[in-house]
């Protein structure tokens, strides 16, 4: 078995340091590990796997020393300058952000839906946005038996998914109600703490927000239902970490709720919480550190024929981002061996 190497780009954010987390935790057949980031962090030290790495400046000539894999988490402008130069090279990129996801030649990847898209790519995988991840994981076994109709998406979305800056401007917030001073606003428009946002990303010409669009149109392109009615409407909240979603579906079959949530509890990586006499139900506090799916508050829709709504729960760094990416790498592994 090869031993490879893994590029690490973004590696100083917060997914990109999750990631390192999740590499130290799986235990791939990785002989060795280059961190990058921008000039900012050049120098900067990261224990990882025992040793202490020194993060390097990205540059046109990092791939030059060769790569088998690297795990880009350094946003979309860094990944349509860089991603192409490193596959060039050889190397196959697993992207986080969102510029290549909706390009008909790069496979976007939740490997518990559509592993066997891992073998179309042609140097770059895009790893899905946060949301949509752990909303397809929910509904691919969904779409299999039942054949989705329509999806309504609500979303509840921690301010981890908005990087290091998102994280600050609610602890900054909190520190100021409690101290009573003002702050400044380093990312969101408005203050997000005890506050609802619904505006995340930039707004578009029909009045949607782009993670909006982004749900929509990942989603098809990940059930290859393209063109399932979709809706959409995300919302920032105050929560550290770990996104939550109102899902509302509604199927062509008929189907029986123990069934349904039957299949729901066989599928990979997902974990049913669904008890409401003892309140169990996921929550966001409980889904962080975990690379589970959680599915509750599992009902049947009355005002449509055959409908269900869900409330599905994940952490949105782990299984919406950097573990699906590690994930990807490990599938990829595996291809490369067997
Ligand atoms: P840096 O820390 O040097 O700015 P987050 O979304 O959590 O803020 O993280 C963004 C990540 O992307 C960081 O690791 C950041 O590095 C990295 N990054 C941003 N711009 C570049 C760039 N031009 N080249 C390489 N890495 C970049």
């Amino acid at each position: 078995m090869k031993d490879y190497k893994l590029a690490i780009v973004g590696a100083t954010g917060v997914v990109g340091r999750m990631i390192l987390k999740v590499l130290e935790e799986k235990h791939l057949p990785i002989a060795s590990y280059v961190l990058f980031a921008s000039k900012r962090s050049c120098g900067t030290k990261f224990p990882f796997m025992g040793k202490v790495y020194e993060v390097q400046e990205l540059t046109e000539n990092s791939f030059e020393e060769g790569f088998d894999f690297a795990i880009f988490s350094a946003g979309a402008k860094t990944a349509e300058k860089f991603a192409p130069i490193a596959a060039s090279k050889g190397c196959i990129v697993v992207d986080n952000s969102s510029a290549f996801r909706m390009e008909e030649n790069v496979p976007l990847v939740v490997p518990e839906v559509n592993r066997e898209e891992i073998k179309k790519h042609k140097g770059i995988i895009a790893n899905p946005n946060c949301s949509t991840i752990q909303a397809v994981v929910a509904l691919k076994p969904l779409d299999e038996k039942y054949h989705i109709k329509r999806i309504v998406y609500s979303t509840y979305q921690a301010v981890s998914g908005a990087g290091l800056k998102g994280i600050v401007d609610l602890e900054n917030g909190i520190h100021a109600f409690e101290s009573k001073q003002d702050y400044s606003l380093q990312k969101f428009p408005y203050p997000i703490f005890n506050n609802c946002l619904p505006h995340i990303d930039v707004f578009l010409e029909n009045s949607y927000t782009k993670e909006e669009e982004k749900m929509i149109n990942e989603t098809r392109k990940i059930l290859k239902r393209p063109n399932l009615p979709i809706t959409a409407t995300a919302v920032r909240v105050p929560v550290l970490n770990s996104h939550s979603e109102a899902i509302n579906v509604e199927f062509e079959k008929d189907f029986v709720l123990a069934d349904l949530v039957s299949t729901l509890q066989n599928s990979p990586s997902i974990i049913v919480q669904d008890a409401i006499q003892h309140n169990l139900y996921p929550l966001a506090n409980n889904a962080t550190g975990h690379d589970e799916v959680f599915v509750g508050r599992i009902r049947r829709d009355y005002s449509v024929k055959s409908g269900v709504n869900l409330w599905v729960v994940a952490d949105n760094i782990r299984k919406g981002a950097a573990s699906n990416a590690v994930q990807i790498v490990e599938k990829l592994i595996e291809e490369k061996n067997f």
